[in-house]
């Protein structure tokens, strides 16, 4: 199957099981002219509903409850799902992305999908069915932003997928103090595949960039307006993961200041 066909599938299919379906041999031979999809189709229990206040997630010391972690746990996949679908997006608007970017990509999107399976499965062991609880569209309303592959690189890998490398082992060790060890183990796996999805980033960054330009400079000015640098960064910041990462030094230390 070509990138082009399984990333429309994706987006245009409203079933999770298309939406994680993945074939055995990808192909990019035909990536066929930039497409642009407004909004994933989804099923009814899937669809994207209004975020309020009141739709926070429940703080650390509520985690002692096994229904309070669930919210998260859901949450998580939520998210998880709309990374799928975003980088099905990226797929389909940049045919003429270098060829192993591309390849990166796909790789990353199969991964994006492994984690929504392995946040249901934990989710289905504590009675909870995914789309039982409320799914925002959160990093999908920045997506007519991300229209160079730079800005994909910027919004998804350099700050959301950033920020996860202090959210997952915030949470982890939030569920672990509480007894939960399958979900922290769960948090572990996503963390571990997130600093190679960071990694990609901050490569791609570089290679995209103006060589006149720092990467935190490129960053800067390829993120969305309405988004400060501390989206990229958890209420507690580890620098050391950014380092694993191989995010440059500079880089880190801006970040840890703004
Ligand atoms: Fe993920
Ligand atoms: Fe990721």
């Amino acid at each position: 199957m070509e990138y082009r066909e399984w990333a429309h599938q994706i987006l245009t299919s409203g079933e999770l099981s298309d939406k994680l379906f993945c074939p055995e041999i990808l192909t990019d031979e035909n990536p066929g002219p930039a497409l642009l999809i407004a909004e994933p189709v989804r099923t009814t229990d899937l669809q994207f509903r209004k975020h309020t206040r009141k739709d926070r997630l429940p703080s650390l010391i509520a985690l002692g409850s096994p229904d309070k972690r669930a919210v998260c746990l859901h949450r998580f996949a939520g998210h998880e799902l709309l990374a799928v679908e975003i980088m099905a997006h990226a797929l389909l608007a940049f045919p003429e992305a270098p060829k192993n970017f591309r390849k990166g990509l796909a790789h990353t999107l199969k991964e994006e999908q492994e984690h929504v399976r392995l946040y249901i499965q934990r989710l289905s062991q504590m009675g909870v069915r995914f789309g039982d609880l409320p799914l925002y569209r959160h990093f999908w309303s920045y997506v007519h932003y991300i229209n160079t592959p730079l800005k994909y690189i910027s919004m998804m890998s350099m700050t959301f997928e950033m920020a996860n490398l202090d959210f997952a082992p915030i949470y982890g060790s939030a569920f672990a103090s509480h007894g939960d060890l399958e979900s922290e183990k769960l948090m572990k796996q996503i963390f571990t595949d997130e600093i190679q999805h960071v990694a990609f980033g901050s490569k791609w960054l570089k290679n995209f960039k103006d060589p006149s330009i720092s990467p935190w400079e490129t960053w800067l000015q390829n993120i969305h307006h309405r988004l400060t640098p501390s989206r990229a960064k958890g209420p507690q910041y580890y620098p050391e993961h950014r380092r694993l990462a191989g995010v440059d030094e500079e880089w880190i230390c801006q970040l840890k200041d703004s």
